[in-house]
């Protein structure tokens, strides 16, 4: 598509020339700040389906083409080559760290892994059966309250609260699957890899300890590599708005977990896993679920399919694919349910209802298989996505911060109520 290089808007017979923001490459953008100023009228975008709330320097997607870049890699390639931490690194600082920045990141966030005494009670005092991201929330939320110091703009303290939501979540996450398995918590171990301490804290049972499989291991670490940021969706975008009214970090991160809860979002995981038993339990037939999803029947939509950005197969969902196919086949994992994916997958695929509306299998399609071949159990799913989340999180609230154009988020609107009218008595009212 050529470059645009003029916008009017003809208002009343009266064009005026809208400034136009460039993109590096992708879309770029028109400016209508002063639009109300000028004219009186705002502009209306439901959903944000064409609204860039800012200028971005992490995260590129085209989501015509599948591509997705974090600071101009391509996922693929930090998918193969990368850790998690390496890529939070990235995301955060914008250049991959040398050797000794990565070793000096992984041993000050595996000194920070033990958590108070007061977030374990915290945790302890929510039913055995609460959702873990309700709790998770409120934890993150409440690490204010224990780390003061880390409270606040200046660069130290973002750098230190930076640390400590990478290292603190890990555990907490870790503390709430041990918890509805019914273990007692267990220390972090200082020193170690960030997966690898991740996995033993969850996983190992009340007496001893397990050794990571490394195929399940470099999984996980793919797994968060993935998940580590994607621009400005829902949970970012909430990140964002929230730290805009100068609140903390770790209030705009624990409002993201809220976001990232619903299904339409990180719940989606968990609500795939769930939509392949209820198939299974229903005894209908892949076909038959699938006439149900195109006559949008009640409830029924193929969970891990669509995307408001990619009109293509989402680059993440194909990482995930080939990696479930190595690991359930080594680890055993629910073939029944895999297969089942991979038909509903190819059904729909080659449907005019999905091929029209360019609907194509997310991210969340094939990672709960992939959880749950694992050992997590289905609720854990989401918290999952939050841990590879954090770092675009924090990542994109320090640009917000740092970024001299950034204003409250404060939406218009259109009103559409009653105009304006006089106050009725209660003994007068029909
Ligand atoms: N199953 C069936 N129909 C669908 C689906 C689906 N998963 N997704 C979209 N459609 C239909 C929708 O009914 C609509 O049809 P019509 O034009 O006849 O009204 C059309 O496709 C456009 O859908 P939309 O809901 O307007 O699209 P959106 O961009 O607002 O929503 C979405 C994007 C991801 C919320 C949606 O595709 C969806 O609900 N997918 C299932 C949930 C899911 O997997 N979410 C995870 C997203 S990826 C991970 C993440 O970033 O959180």
């Amino acid at each position: 598509m050529a470059q645009v290089q003029d916008v009017r808007l003809t208002v009343d017979e009266v064009a005026r020339e809208l400034p136009l923001t460039r993109a590096s490459v992708g879309n770029d953008g028109v400016s209508v700040s002063t639009l109300l100023r000028d004219t009186g009228l705002v502009t209306v975008d439901s959903g944000f389906m064409n609204t860039a709330s800012c200028s971005s320097a992490i995260t590129y997607i085209d989501g015509d083409a599948g591509i997705l870049r974090y600071r101009g890699y391509p996922i693929e390639q930090l998918a193969e080559n990368s850790s998690f931490l390496e890529v939070a690194y990235l995301l955060i600082h914008g250049e991959l760290p040398t050797q000794a920045q990565l070793d000096a990141l992984t041993l000050r966030v595996s000194r920070h892994m033990h958590v108070h005494e007061g977030i374990k009670a915290f945790l302890g005092a929510f039913p055995r059966d609460a959702h873990p991201m309700a709790v998770l929330s409120g934890a993150l939320s409440a690490l204010s309250t224990f780390y003061p110091e880390s409270v606040g703009r200046t660069p130290e303290q973002i750098e230190l609260a930076t640390v400590l939501l990478l290292a603190k979540a890990a555990t907490v996450i870790a503390y709430l699957q041990r918890r509805s398995l019914g273990g007692d918590l267990i220390e972090p171990r200082r020193g170690g890899d960030y997966v690898e301490e991740f996995m033993r804290i969850a996983f190992s049972p009340a007496s001893g300890e397990i050794e990571v499989d490394p195929l399940v291991k470099h999984a996980v670490d793919v797994l968060l590599i993935l998940h580590a940021d994607h621009e400005q969706n829902c949970s970012t975008s909430t990140v964002r708005i929230v730290g805009s009214s100068h609140a903390n970090i770790y209030a705009s991160v624990a409002a993201g977990v809220g976001a990232l809860s619903g299904p339409l979002h990180g719940g989606a995981n968990e609500a795939a896993l769930r939509m392949f038993d209820q198939i299974k339990e229903s005894g209908d037939s892949i076909e038959q679920f699938v006439a149900k999803v195109k006559d949008k029947a009640e409830g029924a939509r193929l969970m891990g399919f669509g995307h408001r950005v990619y009109k293509s197969y989402d680059p993440r969902g194909a990482v995930v694919k080939k990696i479930a196919d190595k690991v359930l086949a080594d680890l055993g994992g629910s073939d029944e349910t895999f297969q089942m994916a991979q038909r509903l997958e190819e059904i729909a695929l080659s449907d005019e209802y999905f091929i029209e509306r360019k609907l194509y299998p997310n991210v969340d399609f094939y990672t709960g298989l992939l959880y749950s071949a694992m050992g997590f159990p289905t609720p854990m799913f989401t918290p999952l996505f939050a841990l590879g989340r954090m770092p675009g999180w924090i990542a994109h609230y320090r640009e917000m911060l740092n970024d001299p154009t950034t204003k409250i988020g404060r939406p218009r609107q259109i009103y559409t109520g009653e105009v304006e009218r006089d106050y009725v008595p209660v003994d007068q009212r029909g």
